[in-house]
């Protein structure tokens, strides 16, 4: 089986504007993300899980250098004195606070002048001849590291205490939400080529394209909404061993845990904290803030069960119609706001049904933006897979010990975030933007 996938087909002045505005777009994000509070609280610690705001400024300045300036332009180290303070790997987060850390205003410097420096060699560079320059990769993977970290500092931002510091429109609500719309579909059984070799800015662990075989399966046509959860919480689900895995009944009782992360029970309702503000609990939300130990539990305690990552790729890529693989669940073009939630526009996700000009071919809504989804997959490599640019990214993560996320939320931004985007986390992690959906084995006989 071949990919079908059809990325876009760029000239190199069209890769070095597409590269310019992914690179231009997740400044802007960065720099709101840390103007909005003062220098007090980006030096802060809001969250031992976390870095302080003003550690992700400058190593998202860091890896831009290390990778922009030093191995594709060839230039000499601006400061390397700071490198081993921005390695990720030399400082887990709960130190960094406590390392020399550039101040905000030297940090936003640094920053600047890599980026001056990195569009120089964007303009000088040929976009072909070399991995790391064919289609402009090393841009496109440098603009995907700045919008995780964007991601990483809403998080932070979410844990932060205090009123808020960054507000936002709502989402658009879809006229047909959920109310209207099949609880769950089909999705045929047969071979299916997970992957890719051909999207141009992939990630190292979204390649090669290979072929697996997914047996056919019921997937919800959107995520668990927050009334659903609900009825879990109500019907005692945090109380009941059975539902759990062993390691998330111990996580749940050590930390007696009750509902998802930020919610507060008050009487007989429920709240949530939401960056700075404290709101009940929206019944058509996707349940956002869950554990994947929370989110296999409340599968099991409805019945069902997460999908496998194949699984989930395949209902958002692949188009029974044609026996073709699309880029995302409505096609092959780029993300645009009428498609899904993405890009931090809205600092939540949109209910449930929401986003039908997104929806896959089956009518799978959501699928893209609103909140990650929990996979019942282990965070491993696909057969073929060859560390690139450097075994830091994904390789020395692969392992039984992370779960993998699909899809994307509200908090990433369009370039980091497609049909073969693979995200990974801890199966305790609750502060970050996920949420999950639920499947089932098709009958016996069914196609
Ligand atoms: C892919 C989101 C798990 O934040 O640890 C950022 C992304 N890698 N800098 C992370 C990443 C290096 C990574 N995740
Ligand atoms: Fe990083």
């Amino acid at each position: 089986m071949t990919e079908t996938t059809q990325p876009p087909d760029l000239d190199s002045e069209g890769l070095r504007s597409r590269a310019v505005e992914a690179l231009s777009r997740a400044r802007e994000r960065t720099a709101l993300l840390t103007s909005c509070v003062d220098d007090a609280e980006l030096t802060a610690q809001h969250s031992p899980l976390m870095s302080p705001l003003v550690w992700d400024l400058a190593h998202i300045g860091n890896q831009e250098e290390q990778w922009l300036l030093r191995t594709v332009g060839g230039r000499e180290p601006m400061r390397p004195e700071i490198d081993t303070v921005y390695d990720a790997f030399e400082h887990p987060r709960a130190e960094r606070p406590a390392l020399p850390l550039l101040a905000p205003a030297e940090a936003r410097a640094y920053a600047a002048e890599v980026r001056g420096r990195a569009l120089d060699v964007l303009e000088r560079s040929p976009l072909r001849g070399a991995p790391l320059l064919d289609a402009g990769f090393a841009f496109g993977m440098i603009a995907q590291h700045e919008q995780q970290h964007d991601e990483t500092m809403l998080i932070t931002h979410q844990l932060r205490g205090g009123p808020a510091a960054l507000t936002a429109p709502p989402p658009p609500v879809a006229p047909d939400a959920a109310a209207s719309l099949p609880a769950e579909v089909l999705v045929p059984g047969g071979p299916y080529t997970q992957g890719t070799s051909a999207e141009p800015w992939a990630l190292d662990n979204e390649r090669p394209a290979h072929p697996v075989f997914v047996p056919p399966f019921l997937l919800d046509v959107t995520p668990v909404r927050n009334e659903a959860y609900l009825a879990f919480v109500e019907d005692g689900g945090y109380r009941e061993e059975r539902w759990w895995d062993p390691a998330g009944w111990d996580m749940v009782r050590r930390h007696s845990l009750e509902a998802p992360l930020f919610w507060r029970r008050e009487g007989a309702r429920w709240l949530r904290r939401r960056f700075g503000v404290t709101e009940p609990v929206p019944p058509d939300e996707p349940v956002l803030h869950v554990s994947w130990y929370e989110a296999d539990a409340y599968a099991r305690w409805a019945g069902r069960r997460l999908p496998t990552e194949a699984e989930w790729e395949k209902a958002a890529r692949f188009d029974p119609a044609t026996g073709r693989s699309t880029r995302y669940p409505w096609g092959d073009a780029d993300p645009t706001p009428e498609h899904a939630n993405l890009g931090q526009r809205h600092l939540r996700p949109a209910p449930a049904g929401a986003y039908p000009a997104g929806e896959s071919p089956l009518g799978i809504r959501q699928l893209i933006g609103d909140v990650w989804e929990w996979t019942s997959s282990d965070f491993l490599p696909y057969p073929g897979f060859a560390p690139f640019p450097y075994r830091e990214y994904s390789e020395v993560f692969f392992g039984p010990e992370h779960k993998v996320l699909r899809g994307g939320s509200f908090a990433v931004d369009a370039v980091a975030c497609r049909g073969t985007f693979r995200n990974w986390d801890l199966p305790v992690r609750r502060q970050i933007f996920a949420g999950f959906r639920t499947a089932r084995d098709a009958a016996e006989g069914a196609l």
